[in-house]
């Protein structure tokens, strides 16, 4: 009784205090600065911290009720409405907690893995993951999501390099704040829309060897121009939240980061969102030994501008003697509790924290969003390689046989990341292609090995011999669902298990091998593509991989995407990306050279430039590339001036031509190259790209507007600056391609 009494009380006063806000703040601040009026410290605190309550324990349940747990993360959908009253009716203040989980490509109805949503090059696609993953999360009581991760990277060792959207900056930004906006919509407390997460803030995507949680180093410049811009389009674009990340960068470790959290994200981008650790990031300022004690540990997180603790128990355990120390003020605690609640009143928790138990699953796997997938699957799949071979005609193949650990594998397919999608919904691409086709074409299944890292032999003998008998070889191969994601990183990336072998062998029977590879990361598959007729990078496409798998195969559906990052030849390459920089020993693609060189060669009849004896220069396959089922032709650029001043706009304009037999969508890139400035700049860089539909014989002239923004960098100095000069300027199917280029001059 007494206790119903306080929150009538309480929440009269809040609004009454409310009506009383002046100077210009908005409704939600002004509740918040009145709720935080009649805030004790300990109820202070506990809005800042995090527990997993993936089993709601009776620790819990206690922590809840005595006010020192401000928001829950993986809480079980049926003990949503348990714990939300614990909160609302058992604290004195009733307030609602928060609740969160990792829905990073779709809830229930699995999408794409992020890196192959970039395929698409398609943020309509990508904003339709996060506003079908919202509308199915929500339902059952998740209001925030830790997605999306930005953290560009260039080591596909990387096993989280499949969360991400690859190795370029620009695309990762546009393809982020397409994320947030699906997830996040116009209003946070609409009842369909969820709140979103910038991860992992900063340079976690630089960890050493591509092994998880290793340290990560880079210079001012590229700090700013690569790692940061998808940041600060997030920031811009209003996401939520932001996680600091678990590594440390030049020496600090992020979550404790005053330059970053503070000086970069505060003050330059004047973002007044929430910040939330990592998991036990900020504890782990003290394993590493950052800081002598977890309290230190606390100091560094707070301090630096870390409002929530995620399980890592020191801000609950430790504040209070930080604040009676004087290590850390009461503003810099009243700051970060504002940001929280701040959230809470933007989704609308205080309003209604609850759900619908009776409708529990009402929106999951729905025909819209079982649509949605299946389109973004399409979208995302990349032919990377045909020899006339597709689309098979399904009225022509007498005899498919549908082979490898990823042809039927329900679970992997759904990628990393997805602890709520259920196999039972997969449409894997034998089940797709024997329900689209099984009727007309005689259909022979045999896995060869049970999964990718098997070693069984004898699987791969009855492949063989089943392939004798088939007119096409479809193999699926690739890697399992937890060969990537967080902590599975992989120092050799080529095809696991004897899936080589099997590609092998099955190329030596002389039929049509398609190879499609289903995987979390680019894989050196540069024997295997050459022993294909056709292959497909369609990495872990969701729910309805199998279904999209199959349209593309046989031709309903004509494939437009791109690769996102580059596929490295051999291991040895990595770090490679598109976008290195120029050298005064330039790389002049010359082909590898070690079995060519004569023993005891002369030390200088090698010529100096950069490559690798054995790998060459170039990549497997480029950023950018990806073939279709008909062709496009490139007009040179026209420029519309060829010269301009600051503050002008220029456009490069080009005419594609869909010259082959199909209509087809085509993503058309703009890479610009700054040729001389006060720092050694990247031979190209990616500016703008546009995906154009052009139906067959016909053409269509795509421009893009060039302005300052374009043309800027970040020197080591931090400053951004346009410099005077000449800029190369292509618009091409792949950052590979430099033929029709064209110079203007910035005055
Ligand atoms: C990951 C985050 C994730 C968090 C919560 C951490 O291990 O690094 O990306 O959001 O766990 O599950």
């Amino acid at each position: 009784m007494m206790k119903k009494f306080y929150i009538v009380f309480f929440v009269l006063a809040l609004f009454t205090s409310c009506s009383k806000c002046k100077n210009g703040q908005s409704s939600i601040d002004c509740k918040v600065d009145s709720l935080l009026q009649l805030m004790t410290f300990e109820e202070k605190i506990g809005q800042l911290n995090q527990i997993d309550a993936g089993y709601v324990s009776p620790e819990i349940k206690a922590g809840i009720t005595s006010g020192a747990i401000g928001s829950l993360l993986n809480c079980p959908a049926q003990n949503i409405n348990e714990v939300q009253h614990l909160a609302v009716d058992s604290t004195r203040l009733g307030i609602p907690l928060l609740i969160a989980r990792d829905v990073i490509h779709g809830y229930k109805t699995i999408f794409p893995i992020p890196l192959a949503q970039a395929c698409s090059w398609d943020t309509a696609a990508v904003a339709l993951c996060g506003k079908v993953s919202a509308l199915e999360a929500i339902a059952d009581g998740i209001k925030y999501t830790f997605t999306p991760m930005i953290d560009v990277t260039h080591d596909p060792r990387w096993g989280r390099i499949a969360e991400g959207y690859g190795e370029d900056s620009y695309l990762t930004s546009v393809m982020g704040v397409a994320m947030i906006n699906g997830l996040q919509g116009s209003d946070l407390a609409d009842g369909k829309h969820i709140a979103a997460c910038a991860k992992h803030f900063a340079g976690y995507g630089l960890t050493e060897s591509g092994r998880d949680y290793n340290v990560a180093n880079t210079s001012e410049e590229r700090l700013r121009n690569w790692i940061l811009p998808p940041f600060k389009a997030a920031a811009e674009a209003g996401v939520a939240t932001f996680m600091a990340g678990f590594n440390e960068l030049n020496g600090v470790p992020v979550s404790g980061n005053k330059y970053l959290l503070k000086d970069i994200l505060r003050n330059e981008w004047n973002y007044d969102g929430m910040v939330i650790s990592d998991y036990f990031s900020i504890e782990q300022m003290f394993v590493e030994n950052y800081t002598p004690t977890r309290g230190d540990a606390a100091r560094e997180g707070i301090n630096a501008g870390v409002d929530m603790d995620m399980m890592g128990h020191v801000y609950i355990n430790h504040l209070d003697s930080l604040v009676k120390a004087g290590a850390v003020s009461m503003e810099t605690i009243d700051n970060a509790v504002r940001n929280v609640l701040k959230l809470k009143f933007k989704l609308g928790l205080f309003d209604n924290p609850y759900i619908d138990d009776s409708n529990l699953g009402s929106t999951h796997y729905s025909p819209d969003a079982l649509n949605a997938s299946l389109k973004v699957a399409e979208e995302s799949v990349v032919l990377v390689k045909n020899d006339s071979v597709l689309p098979l005609d399904a009225s022509k193949v007498k005899r498919i046989l549908i082979t490898g650990p990823l042809a039927n594998a329900p679970y992997e397919q759904m990628g990393t990341w997805c602890f709520d999608g259920d196999k039972t919904h997969s449409v894997t691409p034998l089940d797709a292609i024997k329900e689209q086709y099984g009727d007309r074409v005689d259909i022979v299944f045999e896995p060869a090995l049970d999964f990718s890292r098997s070693t069984d032999l004898e699987g791969v003998e009855r492949a063989v011999k089943a392939a004798s008998k088939a007119d096409v070889i479809l193999a699926f191969v690739g890697e399992e669902a937890i060969l990537s994601g967080e902590a599975k990183c992989r120092a050799d990336i080529s095809l696991p298990g004897v899936q080589n072998e099997l590609i092998k062998k099955l190329a030596d029977i002389g039929k049509s091998l398609v190879m499609v590879v289903m995987a979390g990361r680019p894989l050196t598959i540069g024997e295997q593509m050459e022993q294909s007729d056709a292959t497909l990078i369609a990495f872990h496409g969701g729910t309805m991989a199998g279904k999209a798998l199959s349209n593309i195969i046989f031709g309903e559906s004509v494939p437009s995407g791109k690769l996102p990052v580059t596929f490295p030849k051999m291991v040895g390459q990595i770090p490679i990306y598109y976008n290195d920089y120029k050298t005064g020993r330039p790389a002049d693609y010359r082909p590898t050279l070690l079995n060519e060189i004569p023993v005891e060669a002369r030390q200088t009849s090698l010529g100096f430039c950069t490559y690798h004896l054995d790998a060459g220069v170039g990549p497997l396959m480029e950023f950018g590339y990806g073939l279709s089922y008909t062709t496009f032709e490139y007009s040179p650029v026209s420029l519309s001036k060829s010269e301009i001043v600051a503050g002008d706009t220029i456009t490069a304009s080009c005419t594609i031509t869909n010259t082959g037999g199909y209509d087809g969508t085509e993503i058309v890139q703009l890479y610009i190259h700054d040729k001389f400035a006060s720092l050694v700049r990247p031979v190209k860089e990616l500016k703008g790209f546009k995906r154009v539909i052009i139906p067959k014989g016909e053409s269509v002239t795509v421009e893009f507007p060039i302005t300052a923004k374009d043309l800027s960098f970040y020197n080591n100095s931090s400053e951004l600056v346009c410099e005077p000069g000449e800029f190369e300027v292509w618009i091409a199917s792949s950052s590979g391609l430099n033929d029709n280029g064209k110079i203007f001059t910035l005055k």
